[in-house]
């Protein structure tokens, strides 16, 4: 796990917080961290501080084994992902927790590989069944799954985009990756979106097959995208088959439209496939009326399913 090989440990590693998404509110993490500096002065703990420069990331503390819980493990806590007033509480916290000279060890990373840990961890508890009690979904071959002419498909988009001039680079987002067969394209050209889906059995499913990037891939709502990101953060944002989107359901898709567009930097390409024309007409409209300036793209072909219309363009 990345997490272990970034700090130099064995032992197993537990987050407070039980999903990515409560990441960004930090309530336990807050509750926790006040209760550990009640007694932080009378009984000897162990911590190990992550820090991009002077900005604690995160701090893991050290739980023995006992009766309860018979192994050796650090709980892990991070303000690195959490909202602008969270994350100060938690520097704070933890500014004077380490005032008591406790640390075991002061690692530096990147705020992006600390990210990447975090995403992997959340990733790792997902296909592993340890977010799901109860679940009774058994694996499914490679081959009943995901389909080579699709991967295909997604891929030679991407030619039409580079004729045309735009091609994506820096910090992609993709949204609704499903189980990951368009993310699969991406890979192959070379990308490294952060994909994002709702769906979580999509997601294991992905994970499962060794399709999807553990640390780079999130449950998540796409209509919540601005909650989760700062603007700005990403240079390009692309959803492949989206839909399908009638009138009488398009609200949805309209609000996902618009949160890519809040969380898109200036000048960002933004990627939309779906199956049918009305359907990117829909979507194009939005698009327009927010100040994105891009085309239609008539993609047909003779088996007139996926990626038959897109809209590219650029915020
Ligand atoms: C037709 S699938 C396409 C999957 C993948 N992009 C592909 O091309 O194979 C559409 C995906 O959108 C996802 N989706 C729908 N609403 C969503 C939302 N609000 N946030 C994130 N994903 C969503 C669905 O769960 C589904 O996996």
């Amino acid at each position: 796990m990345l997490l272990q090989e970034l700090l130099g440990i064995d032992e197993e590693i537990y987050f407070v917080e039980e999903s990515y998404l409560a990441q960004r509110t930090i309530e336990r993490t807050l509750d926790y961290l006040n209760g550990v500096r009640r007694f932080v002065g009378e009984q000897r703990m162990r911590f190990i501080r992550v820090r991009e420069g002077e900005r604690t990331l995160g701090l893991l503390i050290f739980n023995s084994a006992d009766e309860e819980v018979p192994v050796d493990f650090w709980s892990v806590f991070t303000g690195a992902l959490a909202g602008a007033y969270s994350k100060k509480d938690f520097e704070a916290l933890t500014d004077s927790l380490l005032i008591f000279n406790l640390l075991e060890k002061d690692i530096e990373v990147s705020s992006e590989s600390w990210r990447d840990a975090v995403n992997e961890y959340y990733s790792l508890m997902l296909v592993n069944r340890n977010l799901c009690q109860g679940c009774t979904v058994r694996p499914e071959s490679y081959g009943s799954i995901f389909s080579e002419n699709r991967v295909n498909r997604v891929t030679e988009i991407f030619n039409i985009l580079q004729e045309k001039g735009f091609y994506p680079e820096g910090r992609i987002l993709e949204v609704c990756c499903g189980n990951g067969m368009s993310t699969l394209a991406l890979y192959r050209l070379g990308l490294n979106p952060l994909a994002v889906e709702i769906n979580k059995c999509a997601i294991c499913q992905g994970l499962e097959q060794g399709v999807l990037n553990p640390q780079k891939t999130v449950v998540m709502d796409a209509t919540a995208l601005s909650r989760y990101f700062e603007p700005g953060s990403f240079d390009a944002v692309m959803g492949f088959m989206l839909g399908l989107v009638y009138e009488f359901n398009k609200e949805l898709w309209l609000n996902i439209m618009r949160e890519t567009i809040s969380v898109a930097n200036e000048g960002a390409l933004m990627l939309f496939t779906v199956s049918s024309k009305p359907e990117i007409e829909i979507l194009a409209e939005a698009l327009f009326k927010a100040g994105v300036k891009g085309e239609i793209v008539d993609n047909t072909d003779s088996e007139g399913t996926y990626d038959q219309w897109f809209f590219v363009g650029r915020k």
